[in-house]
């Protein structure tokens, strides 16, 4: 960190920026494979927060790799960092009073570590999308396991690149035996029985 940084606290609370918009912010931590289903989901339970008048906000790694973090690629190093700047970024848009829902392969448990102790006890809810590597091979959605096998992409995340699973995620899921609303409801269910929301 460089040098004469002075922290300055906020006139507007996190708290206040929460209470304006009448929820509870927090970071839901979508990790898993690529092709297990965690921009889908993610995606969905937007979508339901959104129509019942949450206020949320969705980063996902596709994304977030065209912007703020076109500089990184696939490197364990780059990883660490891409995961350090969504990280950080989740915090301000929480801070900011937002439901966050954020889609990132995170590959490592320390990272995720990191992440789970910027926010306060009970905000940061790891979900495992817990899809075997044979189904989310099967998907390849984007073509991208075909590519790793024969080697034509390298340090690809569960064929050259490893994948740390979590041990006591929060939620677990896998889309391999869910459908896309059970998934949904488990995450629902989980957010009001945690009162992070109502459902209403
Ligand atoms: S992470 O490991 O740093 O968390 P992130 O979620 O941002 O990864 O990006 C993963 C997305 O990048 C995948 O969904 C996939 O489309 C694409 N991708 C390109 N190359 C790789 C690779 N070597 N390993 C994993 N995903 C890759």
């Amino acid at each position: 960190m460089a040098d004469n940084i002075v922290w300055h606290d906020h006139k507007v609370t996190r708290a206040q920026r929460a209470e304006n918009k009448n929820q509870k912010p927090c970071l839901l931590w979508f990790t898993g494979l690529s092709g297990s289903g965690k921009s889908t989901i993610a995606n969905a339970l937007d979508v339901a927060l959104h129509e019942r008048g949450y206020h949320t906000f969705l980063l996902d790694g596709d994304n977030v790799r065209h912007g703020l973090c076109k500089d990184l690629g696939f490197s364990d190093d780059d990883r660490v960092e891409n995961i350090r700047r969504i990280g950080e970024m989740s915090k301000l848009f929480a801070d900011a009073g937002l439901i966050v829902l954020s889609a990132f392969i995170s590959p490592f448990t320390s990272d995720r570590r990191l992440v789970r102790n910027l926010f306060p006890a009970g905000e940061f809810i790891e979900v495992f999308m817990d899809t075997p590597l044979d189904t989310c091979e099967q998907r390849d959605p984007k073509g991208l396991y075909q590519k790793a096998r024969s080697g034509e992409i390298s340090h690809f995340t569960g064929i050259d690149s490893p994948y740390e699973a979590p041990e006591r995620p929060e939620v677990r899921l896998d889309t391999s035996t869910m459908s896309v609303d059970e998934c949904v409801e488990s995450l629902i269910r989980f957010l009001a029985e945690q009162n992070l929301i109502t459902v209403k």
